[in-house]
């Protein structure tokens, strides 16, 4: 804590409160933030102006304890020497968001970034939690590039049923089999639905709550040790008290997101990415923040520096355990105390305490090596993303993990290449479309598909949609076939873990190979040659295309708000983050 909160240099909130060459519009701020209790000695002290960044409310569930912990970090600032200014975020709410909460992402980045930029800030503390609040928080702290920190709510405590930990979302998938093959009912469901809920705070499962708000520690824009605490902890306040500690001091040392947020920061993420099992929209968003805090990061990236990383974190959907114990165990730190010592982890990468990762992490134990395992012993040995190719998409991501022995054998080609599958495609046109016609035995699928979903990408749903995640048709679920492998141009929720090529750019709607594929194509997966093909001569290709550009391009549906249509003008493919496109060029633009 600084001895004197009074900064040594002039602070930014100073050209509002306190500029002598600028009267009339000093007293006009002056006059109305005093109007709720503050003193001109407070505003005109020099002493840092803090934001909190509310992302909870009622409307944003996972995050709604943010409420209760900003008064923790509230104590932390004024005990620095600071003075709050609290204020609500655009809310995001995962599961509850329609269309897609993929939707706001970029919405609330946008309004945080005008919030950041035109009021009297000179520091933030962002409240993430809920999968989208994250990078939405984090993408706009890098465009204006004030110092900030980020405070995670914490994961819910584990859930329970029978005995048996219920996770978030993983138990969905499921209770959706049970239901399908007749072993509960529809209270059945919501009731072992809704145990995996047991308290405040996000998806206690590795979803994509959990893999962001790691991922976020990993980067070093949270505290050490503060990603895994679950939100009702007493920890979890603690760490809100001490996040208000430091962003004054942060504010006194002009450490801001850029000075963060490097390029090795990044890799750093996504060899944490690889070894706690990190949901795939971990890709997109981390991409989406490189490019606004402008550093170089491509897909392939992703599969360079993670690809080869072991699954250390043994938490559902991959593993058993749940948010609780991943704490227990050692959390991110564990986790960087094994990557150190493989020496795959930039070491001298500053964090928001000031500290580098090195001194944060080097030689930290596992505290239970059933939950994360020692390097030595991993839950599986290469757990990175694989960037797949071929003539339907230029990119698409794939978790190797998920090529199971019942794949193997009901889709292998030719016995005498291990690596190349073959299926036959069975298309769907946006979620709406599948879940109308899954269970349809006329559609044809057999337990050599391959489900397409098409249609849910950042346009063609705008947002891009959270539902490659495809169940196979009920009458197989009950011949004991309970996943078929899907790929798409949308997303997966980081909660299931069917096998899936997930975010397939460029997507249907913007002309992609998807676009043109038809139910009975046969499609072929190579894994040696990371790419996947439909099987129909290149003359057919170009027939369709043909086709398909007389008949105007790839329908999607209309947009229902004014905010679909201007994100649907701008908005990038989830490759390159699916960001606004012409956001990016915005960068560092807070004044001092
Ligand atoms: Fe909000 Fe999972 S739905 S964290
Ligand atoms: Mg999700």
């Amino acid at each position: 804590m600084s001895a004197d909160p009074v900064s040594p240099r002039a602070l930014r909130s100073r050209a509002w409160f306190d500029n002598p060459d600028n009267i009339d519009m000093t007293a006009l701020y002056l006059e109305r933030y005093l109007n709720f209790g503050l003193t001109l000695e407070e505003l005109q002290s020099g002493r840092p102006i803090i934001g909190i960044a509310q992302t909870g409310s009622d409307l944003s569930p996972c995050n709604r304890h943010h409420l209760v912990l900003a008064e923790r970090v509230r104590e932390g600032i004024r005990s620095a020497g600071g003075i709050v200014l609290e204020f609500p975020v655009h809310p995001i709410q995962e599961t509850g968001k329609r269309p897609t909460a993929g939707l706001d992402r970029n919405l609330s980045y946008l309004g945080l970034v005008e919030l950041l930029y035109g009021y009297p800030l000179d520091g933030v503390v962002l409240t993430i939690g809920c999968d989208k609040t994250t990078p939405a928080c984090l993408m706009a702290a890098a465009t204006v590039n004030i110092p900030a920190i980020a405070l995670s709510v914490g994961p819910m405590l584990n859930g329970w049923h029978k005995g048996q930990r219920t996770g978030s979302g993983t138990i969905v998938w499921k209770a959706r089999e049970l239901l399908a093959a007749g072993e509960i009912d529809n209270a059945g469901f919501i009731k072992l639905v809704a145990s995996s809920a047991p308290s405040t705070g996000y998806c206690n499962t590795m979803g994509t709550a959990t893999t962001m708000n790691s991922l976020t520690e990993a980067l070093g824009m949270s505290l050490p040790g503060s990603a895994a605490i679950p939100a009702p902890y007493r920890d979890r306040q603690e760490n809100a008290y001490r996040t208000g500690l430091r962003i004054v001091d942060m504010v006194h040392e002009d450490l801001k997101p850029s000075d963060v947020l490097t390029r090795e920061a990044f890799l750093n993420a996504i060899a944490v990415n690889s070894a706690i099992g990190g949901s795939t929209n971990a890709p997109i968003h981390l991409n989406a923040l490189a490019r606004h805090v402008g550093v170089e990061l491509s897909i392939d990236d992703w599969q360079d520096k993670g690809e080869h990383v072991p699954l250390l974190v043994n938490l559902q959907p991959a593993g058993e355990y749940l948010g609780e114990d991943y704490y227990r165990a050692g959390g991110v730190p564990a986790v960087f105390g094994q990557l150190i010592e493989q020496g795959l982890i930039h070491e001298d990468v500053k964090c928001v305490s000031g500290q580098t990762i090195g001194e944060q992490y080097r030689g930290v134990q596992i505290e239970d090596e059933d939950v994360i395992r020692p390097f030595s012993r991993p839950l599986v040995e290469r757990a990175g993303f694989v960037v797949m190719r071929g003539n339907l998409f230029n990119s698409a991501i794939m978790k190797t993990s998920v090529i199971s022995e019942a794949f193997r054998e009901r889709y292998l080609s030719n016995p005498d290449d291990p690596d190349a599958f073959e299926g036959v495609a069975v298309v769907f046109d946006g979620p709406e479309d599948y879940h109308h016609r899954i269970d349809d035995p006329s559609v044809g699928i057999t337990a050599n598909s391959i489900l397409f979903m098409r249609g849910a990408g950042p346009v063609g749903y705008p947002g891009a949609a959270e539902v490659v995640n495809m169940r196979a048709p009920d009458y197989l679920i009950k011949q004991g076939i309970h996943q078929l492998p899907c790929i798409g141009d949308g997303r997966q929720s980081g909660t299931s873990g069917s096998p899936s090529i997930l975010n397939a750019s460029p997507e249907a709607a913007v002309g992609g190979g998807l676009a043109l594929l038809k139910t009975g194509d046969k499609v072929r997966f190579d894994l040696r040659k990371s790419r996947v093909d439909v099987l129909v001569p290149p003359s057919e290709i170009v027939e369709r295309r043909k086709a398909l550009e007389a008949a105007g391009g790839y329908p999607y549906p209309e947009s229902q708000t004014p905010w679909q249509e201007i994100q649907r003008a701008v908005v990038g493919q989830l490759e390159t983050g699916a960001v606004l496109e012409n956001a990016v060029k915005y960068q560092r633009i807070a004044q001092t």
